[in-house]
């Protein structure tokens, strides 16, 4: 009730500046205006914040059809790995941003004047540039840094007059990344597939994550992105995907050694999230630990109010291990259940996280998004 009240006020505010502004310049400075205080969100990472990016790509992993969207604005099914919003979507909404367009769906002219932020995010993409691969043509980490990277030399000189323009405009942009899943669960726990787990043990590939998001994070600074929020990987050894897949079933309700797993490499955020901040100088990072709720939500999630645990909403094939089935009839209450399908969470979830790294103290470090806004 409280954090409602204060955000009333908080857009009231936003609303008044734009106002105040909008009357004082025009043309090329409205994009400031409009946005006082954020002027963008960029997105990097995987299918928890994809927008649809993978619609345009030769993958497997694209859910551009029902029941996905059911819950987003007139029930589309826009590629968004959930029966809504995405956390990212709840950030760009919450900030007065439209929803953050998926750069492939954007036409070279629609490029050179989209200065609210676009999202680079692609489904099954890891950190390493193999992981997801199996499933087809998909953004790995590199490429979305590779296509920011035009965005920022061929893109964004059309719109703005000047480079200084432009580095005041990236220093106050926010980049979201959340990514590095899939370099679990569709490369290092799928030896068929790859051979990384015979070549690393769990703790060098953690490390080697680690350092190679940080070498894409370091090449973003050079870029001119100042304001930087990273996600750590939530429980994935609780996805249903994972545990219908062990044999034997685990008798806990999370397959454990997958989570200690992924353990090493949340555990190396915060270390490597103190060294840029101290060697990029003008640097923020906002850490957002959304590892530690989800698994208690995951053990116990009747005392979150999420009575349907961690069955899927929607129909999944595989014996319960994989994205929704096609055209079939969701469960009615999405919001009892954890997951909406083997691997992605529900609206709900994605709520809670956003609003608490929004406006909470618990689930981003040491600062939230709107302390991250007038930095
Ligand atoms: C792992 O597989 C890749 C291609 O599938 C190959 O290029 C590489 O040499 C392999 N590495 C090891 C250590 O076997
Ligand atoms: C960005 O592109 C330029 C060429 O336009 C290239 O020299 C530079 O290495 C690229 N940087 C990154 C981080 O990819
Ligand atoms: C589902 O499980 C059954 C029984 O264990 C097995 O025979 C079948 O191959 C499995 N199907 C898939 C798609 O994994």
């Amino acid at each position: 009730m409280k954090s409602s009240i204060v955000f009333i006020f908080f857009s009231t505010f936003l609303l008044i500046q734009t106002c105040q502004f909008s009357s004082a310049s025009q043309g090329v400075a409205s994009v400031h205006v409009k946005n006082k205080f954020i002027p963008a969100v960029y997105v990097f990472g995987d299918s928890l914040v994809e927008s649809g990016n993978n619609n345009y790509l030769k993958t497997s992993a694209k859910v551009n059809y029902t029941p996905y969207g059911a819950d987003f604005p007139n029930g589309v099914a826009t590629g968004r790995f959930t029966n809504g919003h995405t956390v990212v979507d709840f950030f760009a909404k919450w900030l007065g941003l439209p929803y953050v367009p998926p750069y492939m769906s954007l036409s070279e002219e629609e490029r050179s004047r989209t200065t609210t932020g676009i999202n680079y995010a692609s489904g099954a993409a890891g950190i390493l540039p193999e992981s997801g691969t199996a499933t087809g043509d998909i953004l790995s980490l590199e490429e979305q840094v590779n296509y920011f990277n035009q965005t920022v030399k061929n893109d964004l000189p059309k719109f703005f007059s000047t480079q200084e323009e432009i580095s005041s405009y990236l220093s106050k942009s926010i980049f979201v990344f959340s990514i590095g899943s899939n370099d679990y669960i569709n490369n290092y726990l799928q030896p068929a597939n790859y051979n990384s787990s015979n070549t690393y043990t769990p703790q060098q590939y953690g490390a080697l994550l680690i350092s190679t998001l940080k070498q894409h994070l370091m090449s973003l600074y050079n870029l001119g992105v100042r304001k930087f929020v990273v996600f750590e990987l939530g429980p994935i050894g609780c996805l249903p995907a994972i545990i219908n897949a062990a044999n034997p079933k685990p008798v806990t309700p999370c397959l454990e050694s997958v989570n200690l797993m992924i353990k090493i490499f949340n555990f190396g955020i915060p270390s490597m999230i103190q060294e840029l901040t101290s060697t990029m100088k003008g640097s923020t990072f906002v850490h957002g630990n959304i590892f530690d709720k989800s698994h208690r939500q995951n053990i116990s999630p009747l005392t979150y109010g999420f009575s349907g645990g961690n069955t899927p909403c929607c129909v999944v094939g595989g014996n319960g291990t994989t994205v929704c089935l096609p055209n079939q009839m969701p469960c009615k209450n999405r919001n009892t259940h954890l997951y909406w399908d083997a691997f992605h969470q529900v609206q709900r979830v994605n709520y809670e996280v956003a609003n608490g790294c929004f406006r909470g103290s618990s689930t981003c470090f040491p600062i939230n998004i709107r302390q991250l806004v007038h930095i």
